[in-house]
C-alpha cells in the first residue's frame, strides 16, 4: 500500500472541503481493494444536521460507483494541530464495509499519522458476527 500517496489525496481533498460555517476543513481518501482511491470532503450546509463529513462523503461516493472492499482510509485536517479521527457517525458508517482489522489513518496539520483500525475505533461492533456468516 502506498501510503504517502493516499495522505497527499486526501491533503488534496481537504482544498475541496465545503465549510463555511466551521472553518475545519477535512479530507478523506479511501483505498479500495482494486487499487483505486477515491476521495471525499466535509460538505456543510446552513442547516448546520445536514452536514457530511468526509470520511462519508468518501465511502458514500466509493459505493456509489460499485466499489465494495477496501483497503485503507487517510483522513487529514488542516485547520487542527491535533490528528482528527473520525466521529462517532462515520465510525458507524465504516464499521457497516469493514473489518475490525480495516486500518485508518489519521492527521491534523503538522501531518503526523496516527494510525488505528476500525476495531479499535468501533469495537463490539454487532455486524462482526453477520459479516462472517
Ligand atoms: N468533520 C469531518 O469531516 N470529519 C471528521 O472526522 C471530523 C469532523 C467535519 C464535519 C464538519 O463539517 C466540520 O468537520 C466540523 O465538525
Amino acid at each position: 500500500m502506498d501510503k504517502n500517496k493516499l495522505f497527499t489525496l486526501a491533503e488534496q481533498a481537504a482544498e475541496n472541503s465545503y465549510s463555511p460555517y466551521s472553518k475545519f476543513r477535512v479530507g478523506a481518501a479511501l483505498l479500495c481493494e482494486d487499487g483505486e482511491i477515491i476521495c471525499g470532503s466535509n460538505i456543510e450546509n446552513r442547516s448546520f444536521g445536514l452536514t457530511n463529513c468526509a470520511e462519508r462523503s468518501a465511502i458514500f461516493t466509493a459505493l456509489s460507483k460499485g466499489q465494495t472492499k477496501f483497503k485503507a482510509l487517510a483522513i487529514y485536517c488542516p485547520d487542527a494541530d491535533y490528528a482528527v479521527s473520525p466521529c462517532g457517525a462515520c465510525r458507524q458508517v465504516i464499521s457497516e464495509f469493514t473489518d475490525s482489522s480495516f486500518p485508518i489513518f489519521f492527521a491534523g496539520n503538522n501531518k503526523k499519522y496516527t494510525e488505528s483500525t476500525i476495531g479499535e475505533l468501533f469495537p463490539y461492533n454487532a455486524l462482526d458476527e453477520l459479516k462472517d456468516n
